[in-house]
């Protein structure tokens, strides 16, 4: 199974899902999974967890030149807590674009999702920010899910607004997952028209140890900001046939299809939500001023090149 996860403004925690839904995915001691960093801007996973740049994006480019053997991407990955493999890109997008494009246009298609077509294999693809153009979008078309990972503040979503019915396109289960605080679930789906898959809490003591900042026993009681909970949530979901879980009323707008619809509101005010997802708070006012601890998380800049 391949699931591509994408961003399409700031640093909304990509990377940081793409570790979690690692270690929780269900009946992760019999899988192997590996979280693919595609994103052209370049990888954080190498400087977070303490690897070394190779082997990893670069020297999978280069292999894969030599063999079109699917086998030959495993050898390129390196070992992450929790079982989980990780193919690291190197920081800065010079190198990892010039890879990933080598990857992404080989003749034959890329080798990653040929790796996540065995059935014992999961692969997470993570792919960035999808500006038009992005080399990665070659892995995510092939995906068998997209999640887009969007902040909740107005300018999060007239940006996700912008490219959604895009991306919608690119796979059979796109999905929108919101993150942090800002706007109500219930109203993202109204102005954006499509159902959500879920919203990720804001939780700095959870991503400090999904990003390798602190280890996962110096947790303390009273930690728990629902991170790991809600990602393990999303896992299942993702790792379920993709049948739909509530049949949205006739009332709600268009979802996308394919999309498991896991918070709808239906005209009583009842919202179904699938285990471990709580409702989120549907009466709070939008924020009127943007709260940087808030949105979006802090930026992880360190090695990466400025986008436009
Ligand atoms: N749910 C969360 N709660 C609090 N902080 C978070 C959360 N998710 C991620 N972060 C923090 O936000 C920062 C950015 O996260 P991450 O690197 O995962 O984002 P990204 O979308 O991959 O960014 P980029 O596009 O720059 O690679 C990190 O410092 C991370 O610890
Ligand atoms: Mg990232």
């Amino acid at each position: 199974m391949l699931i591509a996860l994408c961003s399409v403004k700031g640093s909304p925690g990509v990377t940081t899902l793409a570790v979690a839904l690692a270690m929780t995915w269900p009946h992760a001691e019999s899988m192997r999974r590996l979280v693919a960093e595609v994103d052209p801007s370049g990888g954080d996973l190498a400087m977070r967890f303490g690897l070394p740049a190779a082997p990893g994006l670069v020297s999978l480019a280069a292999a894969a030149r030599r063999t079109r053997d699917p086998a030959v991407v495993w050898d390129h990955t390196q070992a992450l807590p929790g079982g989980a493999r990780a193919l690291v890109a190197p920081p800065g997008g010079t190198h990892a674009r010039a890879a990933l494009s080598t990857l992404a246009t080989a003749p034959d298609g890329p080798l990653l999702p040929v790796v996540a077509r065995d059935e014992g294999v999961v692969v997470f693809a993570d792919c960035g920010r999808v500006d038009p153009g992005s080399p990665a979008e070659a892995i995510a078309r092939c995906a068998d899910a997209l999640v887009l990972v969007i902040g909740s503040q107005g300018d999060d979503l007239a940006h996700a607004a912008a490219r959604l019915g895009e991306l919608a396109r690119w796979t059979p289960r796109p999905g929108l997952l919101l993150t942090g605080d800002g706007y109500p679930t219930v109203d993202v789906e109204r102005e954006l028209g499509v159902p959500a898959i879920g919203r990720l809490p804001h939780d700095p003591a959870a991503a400090a140890t999904l990003t390798g900042h602190r280890p996962p026993s110096a947790r303390r009681r009273g930690d728990n900001g629902g991170l790991a909970r809600h990602a393990a949530a999303l896992a299942r979901t993702l790792a379920e046939p993709a049948t739909p879980i509530a049949s949205p009323p006739a009332t709600m707008p268009p979802g996308v299809p394919g999309v498991p619809a896991q918070q709808v509101r239906r005209p009583g005010g009842v919202l179904i939500s699938p285990p471990g997802l709580g409702p989120h708070p549907a009466s709070a006012p939008p924020p009127q001023v943007r709260d940087p601890r808030h949105n979006g998380h802090q930026p992880s800049s360190a090695g990466k090149e400025q986008r436009a």
